[in-house]
């Protein structure tokens, strides 16, 4: 009888998903279809606006809410830092009131420019935050939001995110191997890349057992972004013509953007792995998966 109950409960979550039309919503979108699904556009709801995100709580009354919506242009971000703060942080703090007022659990992205890079082990969660771009300080702000105005949250730190839908590192690669026939990547910084479907595989489980709290995922084995792109290209001539002929590995140096990137950029899992019984996928199943999808008309 409980058993039934407890299947009953399961199968009348609602989740209200914001962010609906960014790369990591369409995959979540696509994955619960076990639940009742209120995916919202950034038109549909705007997270800074708080009476807004009063409103949407008021008419779909959601059960759980997962935040997919940030502002996540890293480069921008350094001149636009209001908006990514607008968006990152009293976005993250409308939804965390209106999650804890109503007794709903708040599951939320960030990231892993929350530190700084300088280390040579993985991060664990424990490690002291220290951002060096606009972005990963946002992210930031809006965690501590978070921790503080709703108990049940589960925040999850991931990173270099790639998938089907959206913008990412995999579709550029794509697209500047059929323009170009040099591509220069920076290969002195270190990070792990973690497929969007995996992500979202990985939020849903939680839902049936709830430990709350700031937690690391990101796909296994470390790698730089120009061993990224050479197993992008790699895999994408086994689908398709590529102009591409060579990947020269360049430094960060070399490559100058408006926002500053961590050097070293590994996030320890094992407190995840452990708590919620989950197995990170290595991130190159993921990108064959990604590249397959993306060359099949
Ligand atoms: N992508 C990565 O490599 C990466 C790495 C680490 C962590 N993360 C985190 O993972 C989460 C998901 O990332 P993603 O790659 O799926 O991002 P994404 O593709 O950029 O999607 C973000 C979505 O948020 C929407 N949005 C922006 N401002 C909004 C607002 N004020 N209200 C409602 N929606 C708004 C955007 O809509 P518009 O485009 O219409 O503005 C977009 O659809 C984010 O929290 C991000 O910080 C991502």
């Amino acid at each position: 009888m409980l058993f039934i109950l407890y299947k009953v409960k399961l199968l009348m979550t609602k989740i209200l998903i914001t962010g609906s039309q960014g790369q990591l919503a369409y995959e979540l979108v696509q994955l619960a279809n076990q639940h009742q699904v209120i995916a919202l556009t950034h038109q549909q709801l705007d997270i800074i606006n708080q009476t807004a995100v009063q409103q949407a709580f008021d008419i779909y009354q959601p059960n759980i809410v997962i935040n997919t919506a940030a502002y996540t242009q890293v480069d921008l971000a350094e001149q636009n830092s209001e908006q990514a703060y607008a968006v990152n942080c009293t976005g993250a703090k409308n939804l965390a009131i209106a999650c804890a007022e109503t007794h709903i659990p708040l599951l939320h992205l960030s990231t892993d420019y929350v530190f700084n890079g300088t280390k040579n082990s993985p991060y664990q969660e424990t490690d002291p935050v220290s951002p060096i771009n606009t972005y990963g300080l946002t992210k930031w702000q809006g965690e501590e939001a978070i921790r503080t105005h709703c108990s049940q949250h589960i925040i999850l730190r991931v990173s270099s995110v790639f998938g089907r839908h959206g913008q990412n590192f995999v579709k550029t690669i794509l697209r500047l191997a059929q323009e170009k026939e040099t591509l220069r990547i920076v290969a002195d910084q270190i990070m792990c890349p973690t497929p969007a479907y995996a992500i979202a595989e990985t939020l849903l489980k939680t839902i049936n057992k709830p430990q709350w709290g700031t937690y690391h995922y990101c796909g296994s084995e470390p790698a730089t972004w120009y061993d990224f792109a050479n197993l992008i290209v790699q895999f994408a001539k086994e689908h398709t013509q590529l102009r591409v002929k060579q990947i020269e590995p360049i430094t960060a140096a070399d490559f100058p953007t408006a926002a500053k990137r961590p050097a070293y950029s590994v996030l320890d899992c094992s407190q995840f792995e452990k708590n919620f019984n989950i197995k990170r996928p290595h991130w190159q199943t993921g990108l064959k998966n990604v590249i397959t999808a993306l060359s099949t008309p």
